[in-house]
């Protein structure tokens, strides 16, 4: 558009240099003082009422949910006609309004016969439709007005704890499937895994020199993370990180700083059940030990093997956890103990918003039978 906004520019100046003007020939400056302006005037107002009708097509399909401009980027291409063997899944609202890419299930993931869009045009075709709790407005006027499609399965995905997901009343009866952290939701949107290696592998843990790190941003006094590290911080030196502390840093940073400590604070902003979140599992996949504040020890133990990590819950007091931190910095024995699970596993960071968009067909495709969830509320905050 701003191409052809120059060109029509330069087109009119043309005009206006190469076209003679009535008044031109006559001697008399008054009449040219006077006609020319006006000339001009009409002419331009006249290409300017050309180029409006010929640029400018009439808005005919204004609907209330018109496709984003966004919508069919990424990767997203027209749904094959001919096809109707693919399942088709909408994404309703990009996760905190940002877009991510659109890939193909089939080479990404191995599901097969996925078609991900997010052009809301397709409505009517999705068999199901992904809404992003976040983005979900409190009087619920951003979701589909029309009509339901009997086939249509509604996907309620949230990755955010109940604490910091806002309760909406509207949402009950509205969904079939849950997409969440929480390992009884439908489909499961844990931000990490363990895995086993192909092989046994002795893990040597990298180069260490710094004991204990945190790196945070979000710092609120009432989070009994922030109540810990008080404590905690008087018996021990904490290397702190983030914008908590002023001490912002890059994305490469982050991952390099977890490396070089020992021990890693990975403190959750709030606790509930299955909150495990990358704090977790990104210590553990660099090989440092996340010391974790968060649902209890033994839910932690369904996710991970007991002995790779330490739980605040395991000491009477911060106190008590800084003396255990410092003896086991001196003892290397009781050191390595900690990453004997490397020797067949590994901690991956898990999930992008397409993974789960592809899970999400994956899920529609195996349950074709009728669900819906009538108390999302009392499930989720209650
Ligand atoms: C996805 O990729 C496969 C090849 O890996 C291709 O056959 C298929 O048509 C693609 N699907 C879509 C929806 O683009
Ligand atoms: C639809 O696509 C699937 C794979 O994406 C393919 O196996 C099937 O043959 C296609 N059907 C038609 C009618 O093109
Ligand atoms: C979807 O179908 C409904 C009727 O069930 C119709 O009113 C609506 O215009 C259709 N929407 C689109 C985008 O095709
Ligand atoms: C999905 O849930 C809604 C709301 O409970 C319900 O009206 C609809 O029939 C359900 N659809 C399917 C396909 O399960």
């Amino acid at each position: 558009m701003l191409m052809l906004n120059r060109f029509n520019n330069d087109f009119i100046l043309a005009f206006l240099f190469y076209v003679p003007f009535p008044g031109q020939s006559m001697t008399t400056t008054t009449t040219n003082k006077i006609l020319r302006p006006l000339f001009t005037t009409v002419f331009i107002v006249m290409v300017f009422i050309i180029i409006f009708m010929l640029y400018v097509k009439p808005s005919s399909n204004f609907s209330y949910n018109q496709v984003e401009p966004t919508s069919l980027k990424n990767g997203a291409k027209r749904v094959p006609k001919t096809n109707t063997s693919l399942t088709i899944v909408l994404v309703w609202h990009w996760p905190f309004g940002q877009t991510f890419k659109l890939d193909n299930c089939s080479s990404a993931f191995n599901i097969k016969d996925c078609f991900i869009t997010a052009d809301k045009n397709l409505y009517n075709r999705s068999h199901g439709v992904i809404f992003h709790h976040r983005d979900i407005a409190r009087d619920l006027s951003n979701l589909p007005q029309q009509q339901r499609p009997p086939f249509q399965k509604w996907i309620w995905m949230n990755l955010e704890s109940p604490s910091h997901s806002p309760q909406l009343s509207g949402i009950n009866n509205l969904f079939n499937v849950t997409l969440n952290y929480r390992q009884d939701s439908d489909i499961k949107g844990t931000y990490g895994i363990i895995v086993p290696t192909k092989t046994a592998e002795n893990f040597v843990p990298p180069k260490k020199d710094k004991l204990v790190c945190w790196i945070v941003s979000n710092w609120n006094p009432g989070h009994r993370r922030v109540q810990y590290f008080n404590e905690l911080h008087k018996h021990i030196e904490i290397h702190t990180y983030g914008q908590a502390f002023r001490n912002k840093i890059s994305g490469e940073d982050y991952m390099s700083i977890m490396t070089s400590c020992k021990f890693y604070l990975s403190f959750e902003n709030s606790i509930h059940k299955d909150y495990i979140t990358e704090k977790m599992y990104n210590p553990l996949a660099v090989g440092t030990v996340p010391v974790v504040l968060g649902t209890s020890r033994q839910n932690y133990e369904n996710f991970i093997q007991g002995d790779s990590f330490i739980h605040v819950d395991d000491f009477k007091s911060p106190k008590e956890l800084a003396e255990y931190l410092l003896i086991a910095n001196k003892n290397e024995q009781m050191y390595l103990g900690f990453f004997k699970w490397r020797q067949n596993f590994k901690s991956h960071n898990y999930g992008s918003w397409s993974m789960r968009t592809c899970h999400a067909c994956e899920y529609l495709q195996k349950h074709k039978e009728y669900k819906a969830i009538n108390d999302l509320n009392k499930w989720y905050w209650g």
